[in-house]
């Protein structure tokens, strides 16, 4: 049995305000990523946090980066590796981000790995292909020998109001699942992230092979994040 996880992408904005909506739950987990600059305030609150990024190395010559080893010592438990904003505004490569995801684990972090494919490469087909690629390359960094999570994001549904059907969502989610290694397919959870809403959210999170959300948009919205989480756990638990 998978625990759902809500996982909200606050991304570069402000803290939401009040925060009642953003505190764990007990049958779900409920985890958030600020900005840099927030995340010690949430943890300190009380929150379950994660970073939105990590570098793999854990220090050195890298102007304006943060190592995995300094978001643990801040208290992160989490940490968002390769979403398709950093693939795509500081050319993150999919080695790269099976990289992070190796140093996250190395230090206890859990990694969520977004994959995800262009709306381009949907039209030609090649979704299945693109994100097989983006899952292999955590095989060939063994990133698989601790548990980590995935996050399948269509990049054409992310902040665009565009969601997956929840059956083209659950056949991409049963796809990456068929990739996983034997030991991790049953406990390893899939989220879904791309515009998910309240009024869109139980019929993505009852496919069942999603387990959970990366939300942005409507996470910054307390309300709409509190009813998401809500939501999730009414479904709970979500059978595999
Ligand atoms: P969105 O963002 O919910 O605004 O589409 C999701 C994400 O980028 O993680």
């Amino acid at each position: 049995m998978r625990k759902l996880l809500i996982a909200g992408n606050w991304k570069m904005n402000p803290m939401p305000s009040p925060l009642d909506a953003y505190y764990p739950r007990s049958d779900i987990d409920v985890v958030v990523f600020p900005t840099f600059l927030d995340l010690k305030h949430c943890i300190d609150a009380g929150m379950l946090c994660g970073a939105q990024y990590a570098h793999a190395e854990d220090s050195g010559a890298h102007t304006g980066d943060i190592g995995m080893g300094m978001i643990k010592d801040l208290g992160c438990r989490y940490v968002l590796c390769g979403h398709s904003e950093r693939r795509a505004d500081h050319s993150e490569t999919n080695e790269d981000v099976a990289a992070q995801a190796v140093a996250a684990l190395e230090h206890g972090i859990h990694p969520i790995v977004c994959v995800g494919e262009t709306e381009q490469e949907r039209s030609e087909g090649r979704e299945k292909s693109i994100v097989a690629a983006q899952i292999e390359a955590l095989f060939q960094l063994s990133a698989f020998s601790s548990q980590l999570s995935i996050a399948y994001e269509p990049v054409w549904a992310i902040g665009t109001g565009k969601t997956a059907r929840p059956e083209d969502a659950e056949e991409m989610h049963a796809f990456i699942r068929s990739l996983l290694p034997e030991d991790k397919r049953e406990t390893t959870r899939i989220l879904y992230g791309g515009s998910m809403k309240p009024d869109n959210c139980k019929a993505l999170l009852s496919q069942p092979n999603i387990d959970g959300g990366l939300i942005g948009g409507a996470s910054l919205k307390p309300e709409q994040f509190s009813t998401i989480v809500d939501i999730a756990v009414s479904l709970f638990p979500h059978s595999s």
